[in-house]
Order: C-alpha cells, then structure tokens, then sequence
C-alpha cells in the first residue's frame, strides 16, 4: 500500500487525532532505550516520543510521507531519523529496547504470510524481553457500497474548503475493507476540484493476533479496550497490544 498520494491530505485528517499520544509517550519514555516506529507516516507520533527526549527512529515505505515526516522536524526542531523501509523486509544493524506499530500501521499486511514475516522481521529487531505495542481498530464498519461524508471539512487560510466523501466495500472472505476516498476542494469562486484515493486496510480479531504472536516468537499479549488501560469490550474503539519478544 502506498501512502504518497496521500500525504498531503493525512495531515489534515488525522493531526487532530491523539488519543493515542500520551499512551505512546509512556511506552517512549520507560523503553529506556531506543524505539523504532513502524509505518511512521508523516511522524504524528514519532514527533511527540523525540519532543520527550526519547531516541526514535520511524520506519516508513512512502518517500512523500518522510518527506512530511522531515518538515515536521526541521519546523519543530526535533531530532528524529527516519529510515525507508517496509516492515516486512527492512534491516537494520542495531536491536531496538521497543518497537511500536501506531494507529493501525499492520492493517496493511494483507495476508497471513505478510502478518509473518512482518512480526518475525520485527521480532529479530527487538532485543530478548524488548517491548512490542501497537494498536488495531476493532472491526465495525458503517454502510458499505453508500457515498458517506463523517464531518470531514477542512478550510485554509487562502479560503478553499475541503470536503472527504468516502465509500467502502467489505470482502469478508478476506477481511479486507476498502475505502474509496472523494475529495472535493471548493474555490472561493465556486470552483470545484475532486480527487480520488483508494485504502485497503485488513482487519484482525483479536484471537487471531494473539496467534499470530505467539506464532512469531512473542509473549502472549495483554490486550487492551483502549489507551487508558480498560478490557477490550463490545463498545470498545481499539485493541491495544502489548508484548514482549521471547
Ligand atoms: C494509518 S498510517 C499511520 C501513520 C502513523 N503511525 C500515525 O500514527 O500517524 C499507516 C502507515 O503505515 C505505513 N505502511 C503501509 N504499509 C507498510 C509496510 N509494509 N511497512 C511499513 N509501513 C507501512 C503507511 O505508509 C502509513 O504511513
């Protein structure tokens, strides 16, 4: 999946989203030691872990995203390296005290020898009893197959006005859902312009996550309802991970 097109517009959506930054702070800050991110995407995190003084670095495959990644540091004076790379098959010399997945980053493994290789990849860069912790939504979706607009309007100083349509379909054979993204940027005069995206993201249970760790040399996980710490429930938002290699 390649995040370069959606660069531009990822900051818009989601630097207002940080329900999850004081709890990736905290697991930033008792590491004690190196962290690396994986899908660092433009830094949102990455950012709030180095502006605590923690040495991270954020691994990320679309080169548009670390181009943004970038910006951030150099506007914010923050030191933060980021590396090009996919989960699955980067190689690093050094062995990290904890690595993080953020806001959904191994949604984009698509099959079960991907989710593998991506666990084990990360596992062999974590050092013995270093720390794994990432977050997945929990799989409830709204429509399928019907144009939808969730309140996503963003203005700019020189008067343009942002709207994001989306439409999805669900394969659940695959457990894949994908969103196609409308676009339409609106003129001062009138004058409207409409971009097109597509995501793919695949969802997990969270049984299935827990064998998947097992699977790849990790400790059974304590899972989580939310960043405060609650038992993942029916109502509950997000699964948050959090384990250890063996
Ligand atoms: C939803 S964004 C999350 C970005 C960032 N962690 C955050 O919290 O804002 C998912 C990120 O995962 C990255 N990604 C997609 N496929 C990947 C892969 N195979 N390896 C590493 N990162 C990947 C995308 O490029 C994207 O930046």
């Amino acid at each position: 999946m390649n995040y370069d097109e959606f660069a531009d517009l990822y900051d818009h959506q989601y630097d207002v989203y940080r329900d999850d930054l004081h709890f990736y702070g905290g697991v930033g800050e008792r590491a004690g030691g190196p962290v690396l991110e994986v899908g660092a995407g433009t830094g949102r995190v990455t950012s709030f872990l180095a502006r605590r003084g923690v040495n991270v670095t954020g691994l990320e495959p679309s080169a548009r995203m670390i181009e943004r990644a970038h910006e951030r540091a150099a506007k914010d004076s923050l030191n933060m390296r980021f590396v090009q790379g996919d989960v699955r098959t980067f190689r690093l010399d050094e062995r990290f005290e904890t690595v993080i997945a953020p806001f959904n980053a191994l949604m984009h493994l698509y099959t079960p020898n991907e989710q593998l290789q991506a666990l084990e990849n990360i596992h062999a860069h974590l050092k013995t009893g270093g720390s794994f912790v990432f977050d997945l939504y929990v799989p409830r979706f709204g429509k399928a197959n019907t144009v939808r607009h969730e309140g996503e309007t963003f203005h700019t100083p020189d008067g343009r006005r942002t709207d994001v349509f989306l439409v999805q379909r669900h394969d659940r054979p695959r457990q894949h859902i994908t969103t196609e993204y409308h676009v339409d940027t609106t003129q001062p005069d009138g004058t409207l312009t409409r971009r097109h995206y597509t995501l793919t993201q695949r969802y997990y249970t969270r049984y299935e996550v827990e064998w998947l760790l097992r699977f790849a040399g990790f400790e059974s996980p304590r899972v989580t309802g939310s960043f405060q710490g609650g038992p993942l429930e029916a109502g509950s938002d997000v699964m948050v991970f959090s384990t250890r290699a063996l």
